[in-house]
């Protein structure tokens, strides 16, 4: 009753509905929320799972964690799917994104030998989503190489690409007729930008050479698995795939920043995504110059290792959507005479010459790579509709990380209400968002920020043996837009009988 009086007064206060109070998602869009397997499973040595480039690198070096965790237990959904589940239907979702671990399926980490605990886990966890009219949306990598394969190379090593190809065969062999829509990889910049310079498992400092043998092997692995989808599933399982990429957007500081801005784009999504949606395929070429002239600068022959024209074909066109995993705006800028960008992911480029800024009128939360401009996704999504021939966009994570702010999260649920709002806003300009996975369902490990940065919808108690799973205030009204498919929803709280 009280809320209904605080509805009208809101009405009267305001004269009118603004446009979006009155817009509502699609029927069929698909509202979720995201996980990766390492974040969440723990169970790191159960069964016959072999070691993960992630269990190994913590266990030898837990200092480079900022509060010296790790996953080997996380918030334990090895064990404890159902309950997961259970908080899915409470948000009145009907998407979830997980991945599948590699060591855990397929503990060589060859498709010689496979596991049959690991193969009855995410059984059952599809089964379980499928039963409750909540349709999976799988990451077949999602940064847990086994180790066993790093120690051949991992993904610098071109044979990669069909290691990975093999797996994503048998993943589609077992899940393929219950599931619809797969990421492959889960953003190749995360996983090659990161892993070879000091960001993330494997922990190299490689970015000349390893760091892009990483970035054409994703690539084509991506590609080689495609390519296995058309031959020997899709005309049965009529599956979509693609592979997600890590895009914050970019916005020029001054408007003769513009072509730096371009550059930057280039180097964070352009190398995943040009590849495989632009039209003439192969690396977007302004940067592939530039990146060139560096590396020859410093006596190597390339930095982007080239393709061959058979690869640019075998690569381009190897998607049925875009997965965009977006989070935040950067804006961008030439450096002035001797400024340097230190890290790749929070100052710049030192490569393109470039720095990043925030604007000042953006909000933050206590973790510093993180702004708040929720028009930035809009602009971005104008961005890949104008410039990719993309008939279908998922945004496949978006959310905020904050530090510990309890139940009572008032800023993840702006960010989730201003961000849903601009999604709203860009489907209604006509472009073809279908989906949504709101990062991230739980508090969960999140790699070097360990459980310190929290972005749950859910909080966990990592103290207790049940890792008991507490909604947030977010949840709350994330359940309302599911239910409503309106970003200010108007509901009758008593409904919602899940959140005291
Ligand atoms: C991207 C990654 O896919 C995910 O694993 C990570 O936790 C989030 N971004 C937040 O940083």
């Amino acid at each position: 009753m009280y809320f209904k009086c605080a509805v009208v007064l809101t009405i009267l206060i305001h004269g009118a509905w603004s446009a979006t109070e009155q817009l509502k998602f699609p029927e069929t869009f698909m509202f979720g929320a995201a996980s990766a397997a390492y974040q969440i499973e723990g169970a790191w040595n159960v069964s016959d799972k072999s070691l993960s480039i992630w269990d190994k690198l913590l266990h030898d070096r837990p200092e480079l964690v900022v509060d010296h965790t790790n996953g080997d237990v996380a918030c334990d959904s090895y064990h404890l799917w159902r309950r997961d589940i259970e908080m899915l239907q409470e948000l009145g979702l009907n998407m979830y994104r997980f991945s599948i671990s590699w060591p855990r399926l397929l503990p060589t980490g060859f498709s010689n030998y496979v596991s049959e605990d690991g193969k009855n886990y995410y059984n059952n966890l599809i089964d379980g989503l499928l039963e409750k009219g909540i349709q999976p949306l799988v990451t077949i990598y999602h940064f847990d190489l086994p180790q066993s394969l790093q120690d051949l190379g991992g993904w610098a090593n071109p044979l990669i690409t069909d290691w990975f190809a093999d797996y994503a065969n048998v993943v589609f062999s077992l899940y393929g007729d219950r599931v619809k829509y797969w990421v492959t990889i889960n953003e190749p910049m995360g996983l090659c930008d990161g892993g070879y310079g000091q960001f993330s498992a494997p922990y190299f400092n490689d970015t000349y050479v390893g760091q892009n043998l990483c970035n054409k092997n994703t690539m084509i692995a991506h590609a080689k698995a495609y390519r296995i989808y058309d031959e020997l599933y899709r005309d049965k399982y009529h599956g979509k795939l693609s592979l997600s990429t890590l895009f914050f957007w970019f916005k020029p500081v001054e408007p003769e920043d513009q072509e730096v801005t371009d550059l930057t784009i280039d180097l964070w999504a352009g190398r995943y995504t040009h590849p495989i949606f632009s039209k003439e395929g192969g690396w977007p070429r302004k940067l592939e110059q530039l990146l060139n002239e560096n590396a020859k600068k410093q006596g190597y022959h390339y930095r982007l290792p080239p393709f061959t024209p058979e690869e640019i074909e075998l690569v381009r066109g190897t998607y049925d959507y875009y997965a965009l995993n977006h989070y935040t705006t950067r804006l961008v800028r030439r450096a002035k005479p001797r400024e340097k960008a230190g890290s790749w992911f929070f100052d710049g480029s030192p490569e393109l010459n470039v720095i990043f800024d925030k604007d000042p009128r953006w909000r933050t939360t206590g973790i510093d790579w993180f702004a708040f401009y929720s028009e930035g996704l809009r602009e971005q999504l104008h961005w890949l509709n104008t410039t990719y021939d993309i008939k279908e966009i998922v945004i496949t994570e978006n959310g905020i990380p904050t530090l510990d702010d309890g139940l009572v999260d008032i800023l993840r649920l702006d960010y989730y209400k201003e961000y849903l709002e601009q999604i709203l806003l860009a489907i209604n300009d006509g472009i073809n968002v279908t989906g949504y996975a709101a990062w991230t369902l739980m508090d969960n490990f999140e790699w070097m920020s360990g459980y310190f940065s929290k972005f749950g919808l859910y909080a966990v108690d990592f103290t207790h043996p049940n890792r008991t799973r507490t909604p947030k205030e977010s949840a709350r009204y994330y359940s309302q837009v599911t239910r409503t498919r309106m970003v200010h929803p108007v509901v009758d709280e008593t409904e919602l009988n899940y959140v005291k």
